[in-house]
């Protein structure tokens, strides 16, 4: 009897570690996976065939360009997809009001590039919520082809993107599934020594780049962030955003009522939901081309980058409650705790070698990321903001994800939210509402980048 009062608890105990350590080899084996991921796709970027083919024998691309006044970095933005080596694309680069502030920036890179098929589209229709799919709706009809390629103003790329991008999307998965949508990770670069920059900067290029390489490697789950989205219109045209499979088997079966871009002016982030609409609605699948989107971080300032990770949490606690409790048991911290107890438990290592081994190695890792998406090793002149961002990412994942998760605002574009049970949200009158949030008011962000995962509702 007193024999197995003792043994209970360690049976529990050696459950709980065993647990433990499943969860350690699991994310470890995830982070690998982005890793090697990454090494493979992005160290060699064979040029395409399509890039010196005749005109008539590829695919023609429109290339959508959606603009709002002079984004950092603009001109090179705009100018690395004049340079696309591809025989057969034109641009379309829309403005909501003819006054816009970019169009002399378009003037000039289309009076230096005469020989590129270039207009301007000028006038939103108002099709829903989101700004970029009413400044996009004109220059998707006016569009003369049925690829098109949306790229977001803030966004460089390599002149063989756009071919390689092709050549994905023609391509199958393994399994012969076809792929609707053909998208870029973003890769971040800043010019800027502040301090939300270099976090920013730290974070998109090893942590959060790895863990889409792994989930777009897995592919269980339609994951697209969509600065750069390559997809073809008449895919478009045969969804509506319900996310309900088409059950009918003619191939160019589609949605009742409302479908296309126009549909999705009512969510945030319409890409990431016309990438989910292919996959969920059609059966299709995505994929990665050798390319980054290259995305210049403006002047972020240190609650910049705070307010933006605690806005995607509120915003992912309302949709997939699960995923974001765990969030924290997959951040280094946590993580290396757990793998510190374990060893402690199993071989009675003490903790002091575990802990510090496992950031010497995960900053391995995610350098080796670094190195993969930008072609190059850190180059020296970075190395100290770099690491240092690094560490306070790390470092500040948990204390923000406890002060987001106490919580129900959002700002997105300097207007407030609060997110509603389901995933929606709704705009809150200044005045109302006071919480903790108050007292963060006054580091209000002007700018927001990232986007809501949500329909909204307009009131
Ligand atoms: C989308 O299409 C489905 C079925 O074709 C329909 O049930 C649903 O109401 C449509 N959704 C919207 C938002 O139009
Ligand atoms: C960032 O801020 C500095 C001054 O604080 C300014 O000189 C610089 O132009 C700003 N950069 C961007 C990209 O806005
Ligand atoms: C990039 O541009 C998109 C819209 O074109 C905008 O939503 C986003 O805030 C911009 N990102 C940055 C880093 O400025």
């Amino acid at each position: 009897m007193s024999e197995e009062v003792k043994e209970d608890p360690n049976v529990i105990l050696v459950a709980l570690y065993t647990i433990g350590l499943g969860w350690y080899c699991v994310l470890w084996a995830i982070g690998f996976l982005g890793c090697w991921a990454a090494r493979k796709r992005y160290r060699l970027r064979p040029r395409s065939p399509l890039s010196s083919a005749a005109a008539p024998s590829v695919p023609g691309v429109s290339i959508l360009r959606p603009l709002k006044g002079l984004d950092t970095n603009l001109y090179e933005n705009l100018e690395s997809t004049f340079t696309q080596e591809y025989p057969n694309y034109e641009i379309l680069l829309s403005v909501a009001d003819e006054d816009d502030q970019a169009l002399s920036v378009v003037r000039e890179l289309m009076s230096k590039y005469p020989n590129v098929d270039a207009k301007i589209v000028i006038g939103e229709e108002v099709v829903g919520i989101n700004p970029k799919v009413n400044n996009l709706i004109r220059s998707y009809r006016q569009a003369v082809n049925d690829i098109l390629w949306v790229i977001d103003s803030n966004v460089t790329a390599h002149p063989g993107t756009l071919a390689r991008a092709v050549d994905a999307l023609q391509s199958r998965t393994r399994s012969g599934k076809q792929i609707a949508l053909v998208h870029h990770v973003p890769f971040a670069y800043s010019t800027e020594s502040k301090i939300g920059s270099r976090i920013d900067e730290a974070f998109l290029n090893t942590n959060h780049a790895k863990m889409y390489l792994a989930i777009n490697t897995v592919a269980i789950e339609s994951c697209v962030v969509g600065k750069s989205n390559l997809y073809r219109r008449s895919n478009l045209e045969r969804v509506n955003g319900s996310l309900k499979p088409i059950r009918s088997t003619d191939p160019n079966a589609k949605q009742e009522g409302l479908c296309g871009l126009p549909a999705f002016g009512r969510f945030l982030a319409e890409d990431n939901m016309i990438a989910s609409a292919f996959w969920h609605e059609l059966g299709y699948r995505h994929d990665l081309s050798c390319d980054v989107a290259r995305n210049v971080v403006g002047n972020v300032s240190f609650m910049d980058y705070v307010w933006r990770r605690a806005r995607w949490i509120r915003v992912r606690k309302h949709m997939v409650f699960t995923a974001t409790v765990l969030e924290p048991f997959t951040e280094s911290i946590v993580l290396s705790i757990i793998g510190a107890l374990n060893l402690k438990f199993f071989l009675g290592l003490s903790p002091w070698i575990p802990v510090p081994l496992h950031f010497i190695v995960l900053l391995i890792v995610d350098l080796d990321v670094y190195a993969s998406l930008a072609g190059h090793p850190l180059p020296e002149s970075l190395r100290w903001e770099f690491i240092g961002g690094w560490f306070a990412r790390e470092f500040l994942a948990l204390p923000i994800f406890l002060f987001a998760f106490f919580g129900n605002e959002v700002i997105w574009r300097g207007k407030r939210y609060r997110v509603l049970r389901n995933g929606e949200a709704d705009q809150v009158q200044p005045g109302k509402g006071r919480t903790v949030f108050s007292w963060f008011q006054r580091y209000r962000r002007r700018k927001n980048y990232e986007l809501l995962d949500t329909e909204i509702q307009n009131n």
